[in-house]
């Protein structure tokens, strides 16, 4: 009987596992292939596993990736892309390599493979993470039909800092509204299952503080509390992990003194033990032999035992791994066990991205997926809702359409190169609308639109200056677009100033002599400083690095048919004295309100910004009243409701985005003036009223403490409701001990 019994039971568990959903199938089948391959490698079959190598900057792999995909010898490339290369070297690796292991085929879509979208830092101005999903969507699908299996993206550094290049990649200085573009990021990318067709293996990058560079000067080291990682830096990379993520990156920076490539607190304890992450890490570009500069490691063998050892899987471009790994095994300053776990991590992602099944690309598909319209139309809205309007005096925007004759100035007005950023994928300067063109298009043909340059981006003449104000003279308004060029922004691009380059700045003051209204374009990849522009100029517009579409969302935006509701995600200073600034900092014990000789503040400049964190206008105008908290008191594990009325109290259809930000008075720890805790974005029609609701609850509240310990102090807590984080309506509650 018992034998039956036994028989049933395996019986039924065979059939629950047919019908269970390939997903919850997954993880025992993967694991048991993994092992079963595992136990068939070499030393050099385990090590090649974990090397990644670069092919040509055209997407061509190098004669030697041949050789290695044949011996086994090679996990990855980067760069390799379009499907008859990458076909090409995968067969070699599939049918001429003893274990017949494919290769994984990465590269950086960091905004769109070939629809570029806006830099993610404009798009994270949407604060809106589904559109940013839905651009990662289309991002996923170019880049998968062109070959490749997975995007060095998103980028997850929070920077506080806009002298740092790279803050264009990142979605600004705040983790709340990074984790939400993170998690929706991530979703784009890889969709449900990444192994899908269309959609790519995300990589949360760099891991981890990167972002917080001394002096804004790429590369440099960070040196920051661990309350301060914990609760500042590492969110967006838990709300990626949290979202499936299936790789990391590890950054180039040392973290308190031990390089992200080689930190066993960062790559174990947080990332695997805490979080439970089971993909695999990649080294940054050379970051695991770069230990030697950092001075942890005296020579590569060293270098390769230290990242190894300490949780990076897979290197990027040097070969240390390979090189001394056995030497290392030998020598017992390495196990196998080590080797064998990041195989089987990086082995783990093969079979789940289904490479093993499918592991060439399909030619018939990569024509026509590239630049579709619905992608274009998707990068115009994008490109129109990050941007950010700054000042509307006057009522200068929008433009009648009917307006007789348009002067379209500066050295970015017609520049095919800016609009696509740093790190455009395989973005191509003949698919940009420029900002001349975008508005040409869009305007009846009787409307003359001019064009003169008025100086270069870089560099000292002037020589153009009159013809632009001649231009200005004769035309109803004036469009200037200023800005930088898309090698200031991304990596190794940090900037000691963050004035405008060149004569641009002297080019606005000239066409402001002209008398004509006014506005100036901000072609930008970070905050810059524009305290004369705000001054003395109606109307401003950050338009970012928009993409390919650029010109048309300008367009749309100057004429009105998008009314702009774009926030800053980054908080603008007014000289690059104050930053580091960011709107979430610690009150010190004289705070600059105090206004008197010994507060916190500076001599020769207001202690504020020029624009606070959220910042954005409209062309309608908004109100937030009638602020309530469901209860007076309620306890750490309770939930608590806040709502607030906004209305439209201007004449135009618009969206408001409606931020909450809370502030624990009296903590175990000085805690942030304000914390973003929650937005909403609202559509109202001119007079239309509506309450918005957000739900407050104990991660919200929550903060790591002394102790390390993730806790709801009890305490009072303010609550702020505003439409940036300086203008709030506020109301307070208590937390009370159970
Ligand atoms: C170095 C950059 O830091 C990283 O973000 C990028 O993914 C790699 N190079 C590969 O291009």
């Amino acid at each position: 009987m018992r034998r039956i019994n036994l028989i049933l039971f395996i019986v039924a568990c065979v059939l629950l596992a047919a019908v269970a959903p390939v997903h919850s199938q997954r993880p025992r089948n993967v694991e048991r292939e993994v092992n079963a391959l595992l136990a068939r490698m070499t030393l050099a079959e385990k090590l090649g596993q974990l090397q990644q190598l670069d092919g040509e900057a055209n997407g061509n792999f190098r004669p030697e990736h041949l050789d290695l995909a044949r011996k086994g010898l090679l996990g990855s490339t980067l760069n390799v892309r379009g499907v008859a290369k990458t076909n090409q070297l995968q067969r070699v690796a599939m049918t001429e390599s003893r274990l017949k292991i494919p290769l994984l085929f990465g590269f950086d879509v960091i905004h769109g493979y070939r629809t570029i979208f806006p830099i993610p830092v404009g798009e994270a101005a949407s604060w809106d993470p589904m559109l940013a999903e839905r651009s990662a969507a289309v991002a996923a699908q170019e880049a998968n039909n062109a070959g490749l299996h997975w995007t060095f993206a998103p980028m997850l550094d929070i920077a506080r800092d806009a002298r740092w290049g790279r803050i264009t990649e990142g979605a600004g200085e705040d983790p709340f509204l990074g984790a939400a573009f993170a998690a929706a990021r991530v979703r784009g990318f890889q969709g449900s299952d990444y192994s899908a067709p269309d959609r790519v293996l995300a990589c949360a990058k760099h891991w981890v503080a990167y972002g917080a560079a001394e002096g804004g000067r790429d590369y440099d080291t960070t040196d920051l509390s661990e309350n301060v990682l914990r609760g500042i830096y590492f969110p967006p990379f838990k709300a990626a992990v949290d979202a499936g993520v299936g790789t990391f990156m590890s950054s180039f920076n040392a973290i308190n003194g031990v390089p992200a490539s080689a930190n066993a607190f960062t790559l174990t304890k947080v990332l695997r033990q805490e979080w439970k992450f089971d993909g695999f890490v990649v080294s940054d570009y050379t970051s695991v032999r770069e230990l030697i500069n950092h001075g942890v490691a005296a020579n590569e063998e060293q270098a390769a035992a230290a990242a190894l050892n300490a949780g990076v899987d897979m290197e990027m471009v040097s070969r240390s791994y390979n090189q001394f790994g056995p030497q290392l095994i030998e020598q017992r300053k390495l196990t196998m066990a080590t080797v064998d776990e990041a195989v089987r991590r990086i082995l783990r992602i093969k079979y789940r991205l289904g490479l093993f099944d499918k592991p060439y690309a399909d030619e018939a598909r990569e024509s026509g997926s590239l630049l579709r319209p619905d992608s274009l139309r998707l990068a115009r809205d994008a490109a129109a809702r990050s941007m950010v309007l700054l000042k509307n005096e006057r009522g200068v925007l929008p433009l009648e359409k009917n307006v007789k004759s348009i002067a379209v100035i500066g050295p970015l007005a017609d520049d095919r190169r800016a609009p696509l950023g740093p790190w455009n994928g395989d973005g191509r300067e003949e698919n940009t609308v420029t900002m001349l063109a975008g508005i040409k298009a869009s305007v009846p043909a009787e409307t003359k639109v001019g064009y003169a340059k008025g100086c270069d981006i870089k560099g000292d003449s002037d020589a153009g200056f009159t013809e632009a104000v001649a231009l200005a003279k004769e035309s109803d308004v004036a469009l200037v677009f200023v800005g930088e060029s898309d090698e200031m922004g991304g990596e190794a691009a940090s900037r000691s100033s963050l004035d405008l380059p060149g004569r641009q700045m002297d080019l606005v003051k000239a066409i402001q002599t002209s008398g004509k209204p006014t506005v100036v374009v901000l072609v930008n990849s970070r905050p810059l400083t524009i305290g004369w522009i705000v001054d003395n100029v109606p109307s401003i517009l950050v338009a970012w690095m928009g993409g390919s579409q650029a010109g048309n969302a300008i367009a749309d935006v100057v004429f009105g048919d998008v009314n702009p509701s774009g926030k800053l995600p980054v908080t603008f200073p007014r000289t690059v004295g104050q930053v580091p600034i960011y709107y979430n900092h610690l009150n010190t014990g004289r705070p600059p309100e105090e206004q008197n000789k010994y507060s916190s503040k500076y001599l020769d400049v207001p202690w504020t910004p020029q624009f606070p964190f959220g910042f954005g206008l409209s062309y309608t105008t908004f109100k937030l009243s009638n602020l309530q908290v469901s209860a007076p008191r309620i306890r750490a594990t309770d939930k608590l409701t806040v709502s607030v009325d906004v209305e439209n109290s201007g004449q135009r259809v618009g969206d408001e985005v409606v931020q909450l930000y809370i502030r624990d008075v009296v903590a175990s720890m000085s805690r942030p003036v304000k914390e973003l805790k929650g937005f909403q974005r609202v559509t109202l029609r001119p007079g239309e009223k509506r309450r918005v609701e957000f739900t407050l609850s104990h991660d919200h509240l929550a903060f790591w403490n002394r102790e390390m310990r993730f806790v709801v102090e009890p305490g009072e807590f303010r609550v702020m409701v505003g439409s940036n984080s300086r203008d709030v309506i506020e109301a307070k509650f208590e937390v009370v001990e159970r």
